[in-house]
């Protein structure tokens, strides 16, 4: 999509459609007043009005867009609103619209900016590759976006072409969500890294699963043995360390499918499982926002990628598995693999001696049950840099809660006859899962992200997502990524 700026008023330049986004109880201009029965519309956040001028003001349609309270706007409101607008385009099957605003927004113009063409990029976003027959209205897209302002053209610019990168790489995680488990296979998302490398300029790397096995992979080896589908594992690397720059690492969890294994899931709960590689889509989705963003920082994307399957040669219960680390792992449940694959994952991030590692995981249903789909669970060695993530979280939209990594969770995972185990009991479910993980980090700052209850939505929270995967997670790193850099 088109976003361009122009200085000017939208309620004076013709358009098929003008959006006036207005804060709650704040005066509209007379000639558009003069429309509409005042108690009609008082800009409460997400209320919409739509009016058919007949020549008041220039434009044909005019959508009323409230913002809420002035007190209560951020960052996710801009976000929403910029996804409802382009929806009622979609609806209208109007190709352009224009926007401005009825007054000033206490925020950062370039804030404002960046989150409105996220939310207009966002929530103009369907699947629709597997669709055949669409109408040419299913078939629509809106095409071109024209802000209006009285501010500082540069500013809103900038922030427009940051939000425009951030939410396609958002798309991009989506798209790869939205891939069948039998279309995006380990392999299949290997070479969509390959792609993404000579798109944008990274340099990616995936190893097979004979070169796995002879450097010693045995956590991914392990999870990926039971299917047919041969496992690899995915370096993709954008900048260098050599010019100075910090090293971040980001690991995602690179599940193309979870059925449980041996450990088989019912029926129910393997649904969505083609999201399991929802933390590896979220690395993907940022790496290239941080290439396109051409970020001054070292940044490793690092995503594990198999397929849970049971079958005559699967991993099982009670199998110790020895990882790229030299430990080993007892496993009692070959559903708990994400932590097994992303052992190998994590270790292998040392080699890069990073500043500081981020990982993004669908890692436990038991993080579901404490937060739902309204934020990502988060664990952490570091206190300063998950601060960091919780204020990028604020930002994007993309909301973390920190839950805490105590000894006390690592004794519940401690076996007997090996390492560690990969389960620790019901109780502590996804503190369990980070304390495992947290084993193989050695001590490096490191944040592990559990995005199992926010990365896919049948049925949306928000305007600006569609059924499916939601990317979640690009915006959130890509903005930390952003504050790193600056
Ligand atoms: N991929 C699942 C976690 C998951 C569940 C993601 C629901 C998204 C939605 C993970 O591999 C898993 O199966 N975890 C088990 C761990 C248990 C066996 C300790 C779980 O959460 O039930
Ligand atoms: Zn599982
Ligand atoms: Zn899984």
């Amino acid at each position: 999509m088109e976003i361009t700026v122009q200085t000017g008023n939208v309620l004076t330049e013709t358009a098929e459609l003008a959006v006036l986004a207005c804060l709650e109880d704040a005066e509209l201009p007379a000639d558009v007043a003069g429309l509409l029965e005042a108690a009609d519309f008082r800009g409460r956040a997400k209320q919409t009005l739509l009016l058919y001028p007949r020549g008041a003001v220039a434009p044909r349609r005019l959508l009323l867009l409230g913002l809420g309270k002035a007190e209560k706007l951020t960052a996710e409101t801009i976000r929403q609103a910029g996804a409802l607008a382009v929806q009622q385009a979609q609806t209208l099957q109007v190709a352009a619209f224009t926007i401005g605003v009825n007054e000033a927004l206490p925020l950062d113009p370039e804030l404002v900016a960046q989150a409105f063409a996220e939310g207009v990029e966002l929530g103009a976003y369907r699947y629709d590759r597997y669709r055949t027959g669409l109408s040419a209205e299913q078939r629509f897209a809106v095409e071109r976006v024209t802000v209006f302002t009285n501010g500082s053209e540069e500013q809103i610019r900038a922030g427009i072409a940051a939000g425009q990168v951030i939410a396609r790489g958002a798309a991009f995680a989506r798209d790869l969500v939205n891939a069948p488990g039998g279309v995006l296979t380990p392999v299949a998302f290997g070479d969509e890294a390959v792609a993404l490398g000579k798109r944008v300029g990274l340099n990616v790397t995936v190893l097979d699963k004979a070169q796995m096995i002879e450097q010693g992979f045995g956590g991914v080896i392990a999870v990926g043995q039971g299917s047919v589908n041969d496992p690899t594992f995915i370096v993709m690397e954008h900048g260098a360390a050599s010019e100075g720059q910090p090293t971040i690492c980001l690991v995602g969890k690179g599940l193309t499918f979870d059925s449980g294994g041996l450990s088989l899931k019912p029926g129910d709960a393997m649904m969505t499982m083609k999201s399991d590689m929802g933390g590896g889509a979220a690395v993907f989705g940022a790496m290239q926002a941080v290439a396109e963003l051409k970020l001054p920082l070292h940044v490793v994307g690092i995503v594990p990628s198999a397929e849970n399957m049971p079958g005559a040669n699967a991993f099982r219960p009670d199998d110790i598995v020895t990882t790229l680390s030299g430990k080993t792992i007892e496993v009692l449940n070959t559903d708990a693999e994400g932590r097994v694959i992303l052992a190998d994952g994590l270790f292998y991030a040392q080699r890069y001696k990073p500043a500081a590692i981020v990982e993004l995981s669908t890692l436990t249903g038991a993080v579901i049950i404490a937060l739902g789909a309204h934020a990502i669970g988060m664990m952490g060695t570091n206190q300063e840099l998950a601060d960091k993530l919780s204020r990028a979280g604020e930002t994007s939209g993309e909301r973390v809660w920190q839950l805490p990594l105590w000894d006390e969770y690592h004794e519940m995972i401690k076996s007997k006859i090996a390492d560690v185990k990969n389960i620790g009991g019901r109780a502590a479910g996804s503190i369990t899962a980070g304390a495992f993980l947290a084993t193989f980090v050695g001590d490096y700052p490191f944040v592990h992200l559990d995005i199992a209850g926010t990365a896919f939505a049948d049925t949306p929270l928000k305007p600006y997502n569609a059924p499916g995967g939601t990317g979640v997670g690009v915006r959130l790193v890509t903005e930390f990524l952003r504050n790193y850099a600056a």
